[in-house]
């Protein structure tokens, strides 16, 4: 089965590059993929760089196992190897990476030095996580959430927590693929309004997404989503975070009210914090089949990126 729209050598730096058709075809082809019904080898003979200011445990061995299935090869470095922007420029890192692979995928601190990555390399660039956005985990949670829910256009997915990269690139899926979503934040933790204004600006007009403080506003949900108080990077607000988002917990009783919606999370999980282990643990839970679907999301991202002319 071949994909009907190629990424080729493009960046994926957004949810938002992408158009409704381009990001459909991706969830097409790693739903096919994962079904047995797609097997080429795209990234053969090809070196891929992996590149992590952060700690990483899904995103790099989902990729590194992705990138040897398509018949590629990679090279992963923490944060202390190249330490880009301080042993030396961002720029002048991308110049050179450009000459020994293929792709480039950065786990990055700042998206404005993702940003900077892309434009100095010639090589696509696929962001592994932003302090802005999580464009890779949201692949999967589709994919995810097809599977277990079906359409997303029948669905109401309600994301309860921090504001920022995973509720941006939920918010961007939602205004590409018309799902309603809506984010419940506390007061001062919402998603920025840059990311709202974007939202409306790269839909077709069609954007639902509700942003509230009341984490009663379930109705409706077929899903309930959750990520960290605490992101990582954000450790010395721990103890505040603790503080201000404990009402906004997932707990067995708050999905007692969204009946009947699955419970997803991004992981790593702080089990007893934003979720708890009733929930995490209970039958609705399908946070592994979403850490599992990050392989296929990602080995379809990537052979769209690195696929030969169609
Ligand atoms: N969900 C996710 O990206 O996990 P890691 O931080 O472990 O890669
Ligand atoms: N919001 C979390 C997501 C981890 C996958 C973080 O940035 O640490």
């Amino acid at each position: 089965m071949i994909p009907a729209v190629s990424l080729r050598g493009r960046d994926f730096l957004d949810v938002g590059d992408l158009d409704p058709a381009e990001l459909r075809s991706v969830l097409v082809h790693a739903h096919a993929i994962k079904a047995g019904r797609w097997a080429e080898r795209p990234l053969e003979g090809r070196h891929v760089a992996m590149l992590f200011q952060k700690p990483s445990h899904r995103t790099r061995v989902s990729f590194e196992v992705g990138i040897a299935r398509l018949g590629g090869t990679t090279t992963s470095l923490g944060e202390h190897d190249v330490q880009l922007g301080r042993r030396e420029s961002i720029a002048d890192a991308a110049r050179v990476l450009d000459r020994y692979v293929d792709l480039i995928v950065a786990r990055m601190r700042s998206h404005a030095d993702l940003v900077q990555l892309a434009g100095a390399a010639k090589k696509p660039v696929i962001n592994a996580l932003t302090d802005r956005s999580h464009p890779c985990q949201i692949l999967a949670d589709l994919m995810t959430l097809e599977e277990a829910c079906g359409p997303l256009g029948e669905q109401q997915i309600v994301y309860v927590g921090d504001g920022n990269n995973i509720a941006t690139s939920l918010i961007e899926a939602s205004a590409l693929l018309g799902f309603r979503l809506t984010v419940i934040s506390p007061p001062g933790y919402e998603p920025a309004n840059q990311v709202l204004e974007r939202a409306k600006a790269i839909g077709s007009g069609t954007s639902q997404v509700l942003v509230s403080n009341d984490v009663s506003a379930l109705d409706g949900a077929t899903a309930v989503y959750t990520d960290v108080w605490t992101s990582m990077g954000q450790e010395d607000q721990t103890a505040a975070r603790r503080r201000v988002f404990a009402p906004y917990q997932v707990n067995q009783r708050l999905m007692d009210a969204a009946k009947g919606a699955v419970f997803l999370h991004c992981l790593p999980a702080h089990r007893g914090e934003e979720v708890t282990d009733e929930v995490i643990d209970g039958p609705r839970s399908i946070v592994f089949d979403q850490a599992g679907n990050r392989l296929y999301a990602q080995m379809a991202l990537m052979a769209e990126i690195m696929g030969t002319e169609k």
